[in-house]
């Protein structure tokens, strides 16, 4: 099960996402943005953790389309666990989190437990990744700013596991027509797409504002019949 029946927070009380008994929007977002960071982010893998608000508009985005509550949930690069913890409260049936930083994995079995949910955590690149049961995947991968094509690896990968795909990406006009090209080869089709605000807070030396604010998209895609 993706939750359990009680938590010191009282957070899981709000339990599976049917109307009328959902952990809403703004809740979702407040608690997500309460869990903790990575004590040391690296630049290399774009240890950049996904804003609550951000996290909120997937969850509930993926959860208003059937993707979640009851769904084997996987979470690619999931960091410090804030969708993984997400989908858990929504009602998931069961989600994974997959990450190849023992930190950022320690840190967040320590926001599932705080929060009172269970998640497998699983350390290693995912590449190497392999699932069958995977219904959906979400995801906040590295943007490919410091290791270029880092953001299709994870999309292919996300694209081989699971028949539905929540992305967050670039909101730029040639990465978005990048993207509906990748997809479209991936036999896979684009069903939803949007456009987010992103803050990242000054992390590392290279950023010079003290909030660093872009768009980003966020996609749902649907994998087709073809395989590639
Ligand atoms: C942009 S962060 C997103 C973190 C988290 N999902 C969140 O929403 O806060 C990308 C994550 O992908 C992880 N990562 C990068 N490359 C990876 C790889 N090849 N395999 C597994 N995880 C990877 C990083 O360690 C990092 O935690």
């Amino acid at each position: 099960m993706g939750k359990r029946a009680s938590s010191p927070t009282g957070w899981t009380k709000c339990g599976r996402a049917i109307s009328g008994d959902v952990v809403r929007k703004k809740q979702l977002e407040i608690i997500l943005q309460k869990l903790s960071p990575h004590p040391s982010p690296s630049a290399e893998l774009e240890q950049y953790m996904t804003p609550g608000g951000v996290a909120a508009a997937l969850l509930q985005l993926a959860n208003s389309q059937g993707d979640i509550a009851g769904k084997v949930v996987c979470d690619l690069g999931c960091g410090t666990g804030r969708l993984a913890v997400g989908a858990a409260l929504l009602g998931a049936e069961r989600v994974i989190g997959v990450d190849v930083d023992p930190t950022a994995l320690e840190i967040a079995e320590q926001n599932a437990a705080r929060a009172g949910v269970d998640i497998e955590w699983i350390r290693g690149d995912v590449n190497e990744f392999k699932r069958a049961d995977t219904d959906t995947v979400i995801q906040n991968p590295p943007f490919g700013v410091q290791r270029r094509g880092a953001d299709m690896v994870f999309l292919r990968k996300a694209l081989q596991l699971a028949p539905v795909v929540y992305s967050l990406h670039k909101a730029t006009p040639k990465n978005r027509a990048f993207i509906a090209e990748r997809v479209k080869e991936m036999g896979a089709k684009i069903t939803d797409r949007l456009e987010l605000w992103f803050h990242i807070p000054r992390q590392f030396k290279f950023h010079t504002r003290r909030v660093h604010r872009f768009k980003v998209d966020l996609y749902r895609i649907e994998k087709g019949g073809k395989k590639w």
